[in-house]
């Protein structure tokens, strides 16, 4: 595999869904899944969206604020989605949104969103170029805008 440049690839080519049902091994003494259990899934999500648009194995570096907003509990759903939200060099911003469900009747609720950054290695286990994102539409380039004002904060040294 080249390490070239590739051709800008549109955010919906790597868009990532995930589904989980809440058991009893999920959650923590108040019945609500555990928050590790969730940051777990949005990582997994979030890796996935990540290899699916660089063609890489990618690694999680940054892990943005997380709020969590409202539990889930046994019995319901969590359902996650993951989209690349900005590109750089070897790095990129995934924005995971996470809700619950009661899939008996269909609510759905918020539950938690955070951004993660992903580095792309290559076979060296080396930080490695990955496709821009394809700015094809109004909301792409104002994400990618905004994510690259998020990054500029994220790595300015912390005094
Ligand atoms: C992430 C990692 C590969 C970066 O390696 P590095 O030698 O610091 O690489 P570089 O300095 O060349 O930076 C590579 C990219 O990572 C980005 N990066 C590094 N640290 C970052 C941070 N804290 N936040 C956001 N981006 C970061 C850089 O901005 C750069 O992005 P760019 O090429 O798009 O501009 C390395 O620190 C690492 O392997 N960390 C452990 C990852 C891990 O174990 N994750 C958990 C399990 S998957």
């Amino acid at each position: 595999m080249t390490d070239a440049p590739r051709a800008a690839r549109p955010q919906s080519a790597s868009i990532t869904q995930m589904t989980e049902y809440v058991l009893p091994q999920h959650t923590n003494a108040l019945g609500g899944v555990f928050g590790g259990q969730i940051m777990a899934w949005m990582d997994l999500c979030a890796a996935i969206c990540a290899q699916r648009h660089s063609g890489r194995m990618a690694v999680t570096a940054y892990v943005d604020d997380l709020k969590f907003e409202q539990p889930v509990r046994v019995g319901e759903v969590v359902r996650l989605e993951a989209r690349v939200t900005a590109t750089f060099r070897t790095s990129m911003e995934i924005e995971v949104i996470v809700q619950g469900e009661d899939a008996t009747t269909g609510r759905r609720w918020p539950c938690v969103t955070a951004r993660l950054t992903f580095v792309a290695i290559d076979d060296s286990r080396h930080p490695t170029p990955i496709p821009p994102l394809l700015l094809d539409t109004e909301e792409v380039k104002a994400s990618q805008a905004a994510g690259e004002a998020r990054r500029r904060s994220r790595l300015a040294p912390h005094t």
